[in-house]
């Protein structure tokens, strides 16, 4: 019986309109355009507005435009999985919100959580779904709205991280394209480094915890970067050594968009040159789970079929991976 792959059929992202450079950043902390652009290579990000606008809105306008993009019914959609940590609501699912958006009536759908690998977590299960046969159409969502987590009056947080998110289309092939191998690790002794102190069940919010900057991110930045490029690096490297994948083999690295400096570790170990790595750090930050999705929505038009990508990701957790993807169409 032939094997029955995950194509990537389609993809769509979202960023909200709001643009929030460094210049800005200069004006609320003590940092510059120069200290943030050679240190991460940022230069603005997006931040969504307004009252009542949680991560659904970031995840529903993308998959609004990826049912348009892919000619597909809502209610053709078996199963729609967001990765996320900023949810809109501790429960319901961030997915069920979007899943109603969308009039996604036949779909069901749960969030996944892995901080900024929660995407490729996210498609490697929506792909196992796929290769049983019994499921036809799944959409996986990286979305987060990390503005809404983020202090800023921190200034080794609040110019890192942005807002935004992307979908893709997961649908059964019998060729020789679509998710073709995923190694995804974690290591929760990393927590202490970076979290959320407060707003889960050991610690629900309270007057201390709100007064006491609980609900926002915590990270070491300096200890999670150097887990990050060597475990990055390691694993994309791991992917390809054992599927024979040289650099040469490689069309792009698609890299988790949280440092310049990672991306550029991650490169130079897998031997691909810098003209084969999306970046769009610089205009949209660290989105988390959205870096991932916005990358590829971002090159969609340079790809090819066949094309072999290799997808890393490093994040809080601690939580890591990478996933081979052989692109499934030409641009349209
Ligand atoms: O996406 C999930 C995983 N997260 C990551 O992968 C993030 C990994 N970490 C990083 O990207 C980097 O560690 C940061 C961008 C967060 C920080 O860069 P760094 O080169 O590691 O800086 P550092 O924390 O070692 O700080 C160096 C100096 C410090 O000053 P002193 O102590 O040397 O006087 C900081 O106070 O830079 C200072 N600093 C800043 N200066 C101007 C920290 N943030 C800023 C800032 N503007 N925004």
């Amino acid at each position: 019986m032939t094997k029955l792959r995950a194509a990537i059929t389609g993809v769509q992202g979202y960023v909200p309109e709001y643009v929030l450079s460094n210049k800005e950043l200069e004006t609320m902390v003590d940092t510059t355009d120069e200290w943030i652009t050679t240190r991460t290579g940022i230069k603005e990000r997006r931040i969504l507005k307004g009252e009542n606008q949680g991560t659904s809105v970031l995840g529903t306008q993308a998959v609004k435009g990826l049912l348009e993009k892919t000619n597909t019914k809502p209610e053709e959609i078996d199963l729609l999985i967001c990765a996320t940590t900023t949810p809109d609501m501790m429960f319901p699912a961030t997915a069920n919100l979007i899943a109603n958006n969308v009039g996604a009536v036949n779909a069901f759908s749960y969030d996944l959580q892995a901080a900024c690998s929660g995407f490729l977590y996210a498609l490697t299960t929506g792909s196992q779904f796929i290769e049983t046969g019994k499921y036809k159409k799944v959409v996986i969502v990286g979305a987060d709205k990390m503005s809404s987590i983020i202090d800023y009056s921190d200034r080794t947080t609040c110019i890192i991280f942005g807002d935004g998110g992307g979908a893709v289309m997961l649908e059964p092939t019998e060729e020789e394209v679509g998710i073709m191998d995923a190694k995804l690790q974690s290591d929760g002794s990393g927590a202490p480094h970076l979290h959320m102190k407060a707003g889960g069940s050991r610690k629900p919010a309270s007057e201390d915890t709100v007064k006491n900057g609980e609900h926002y991110v915590y990270q070491e930045g300096s200890a999670v970067f150097k887990f990050a490029v060597t475990n990055m690096a390691d694993v994309a490297a791991a992917v390809m050594e054992r599927n024979k994948l040289s650099g040469e083999d490689v069309a792009y690295l698609v890299p988790h968009q949280a440092n310049k400096r990672i991306i550029d570790a991650t490169a130079r170990r897998m031997n691909v040159g810098e003209e084969k790595v999306m970046l769009n750090i610089h205009r949209y930050g660290n989105t988390t789970s959205g870096t991932i999705p916005l990358c590829l929505w971002d090159y969609e038009s340079q790809l090819k079929k066949g094309d072999n990508l290799i997808l890393a990701a490093f994040g809080g957790g601690f939580t890591w991976g990478a996933v081979w993807v052989k692109w499934a169409y030409d641009p349209k």
